[in-house]
């Protein structure tokens, strides 16, 4: 006969069947995980919609998008078995949610240097987001030449008849710094993590050449904002106006 594995109170199982009882627990962790995975995944949609929000409001406010595009991935669970086996933790959902901290990830492109920290600044100031941790290695960049800002932040998650407090990890980078981590990472592996002096010594000078591009796509755009400067009161509110039709939809 089949086992009713979706209802919370099923009957005891008579003559302990140990075979039974164990594939039960297996099941109940299963379900367990999925919904773990589904409550990460909607943390995911609320800080994704958030940043979207954020860009909208720039848009309008300074004319151009500071986000280029953002991505979220929850942990595969390779990566995650991968991660407790690092920091020998045992295999529990418990340990999932209280010692993985980047099981929900979102990646935010942005276009410039400052756009990172701007948009850093006003997700953080929301009051529904708290900041658990904070790595910022475009000022302090890795030894590889890894430059991002990370943010670990807790968000709520509301459900119908309870809220959650969910852990997220946030990273924040340029096109440039996007560029060269994507390409470095796919190296890694092909490298199958033997790195060759030289090897690491290119790829540090690329991420330095990247930074210094960085620097200066800054400083043009900062110039032009500042020649762009002079316009009146009426032709900023004409310019606003003309900008809200198309943003409605
Ligand atoms: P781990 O996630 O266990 O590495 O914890 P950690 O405390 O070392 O976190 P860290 O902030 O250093 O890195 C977290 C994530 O940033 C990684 O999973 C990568 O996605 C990214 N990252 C960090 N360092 C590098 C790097 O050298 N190259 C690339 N391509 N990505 C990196
Ligand atoms: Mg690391």
């Amino acid at each position: 006969m089949m086992m009713d594995v979706t209802n919370n109170h099923l009957p005891a199982v008579k003559g302990i069947d140990s075979f039974i009882e164990s594939g039960r627990q297996i099941m109940w962790t299963m379900v367990q995980y999925k919904e773990l995975q589904m409550t990460y995944n909607c943390a995911l949609k609320e800080i994704k919609t958030k940043f979207e929000i954020l860009d909208s409001e720039f848009d309008l406010k300074y004319k151009r998008n500071p986000i280029s595009s953002i991505h979220t991935r929850l942990k595969g669970t390779q990566s995650v078995m991968k991660k407790l086996a690092k920091y020998h933790l045992p295999v529990t959902l418990d340990s999932i949610e209280k010692g993985i901290n980047d099981f929900a990830g979102v990646r935010v492109i942005c276009s410039y240097i400052d756009d990172i920290y701007s948009i850093a600044e006003a997700f953080l100031a929301q009051d529904d987001v708290t900041l658990v941790d904070k790595k910022d290695y475009i000022k302090c960049p890795k030894q590889n030449g890894y430059r991002s800002l990370h943010l670990i932040v807790s968000i709520p998650v509301f459900f119908a008849d309870a809220k959650k407090h969910v852990k997220a990890e946030v990273q924040i980078r340029t096109v440039a710094m996007d560029f060269w981590a994507s390409l470095e990472h796919q190296m890694r592996y092909k490298r199958n993590g033997k790195d060759s002096e030289a090897i690491s010594a290119e790829l540090k000078e690329c991420a330095d050449i990247i930074a210094a591009t960085d620097k200066r796509m800054l400083t043009i755009r900062q110039k032009i904002d500042s020649e762009e400067d002079d316009t009146n009161e009426d032709e900023e509110l004409l310019f606003r106006m003309s900008r809200l039709d198309s943003r409605l939809n």
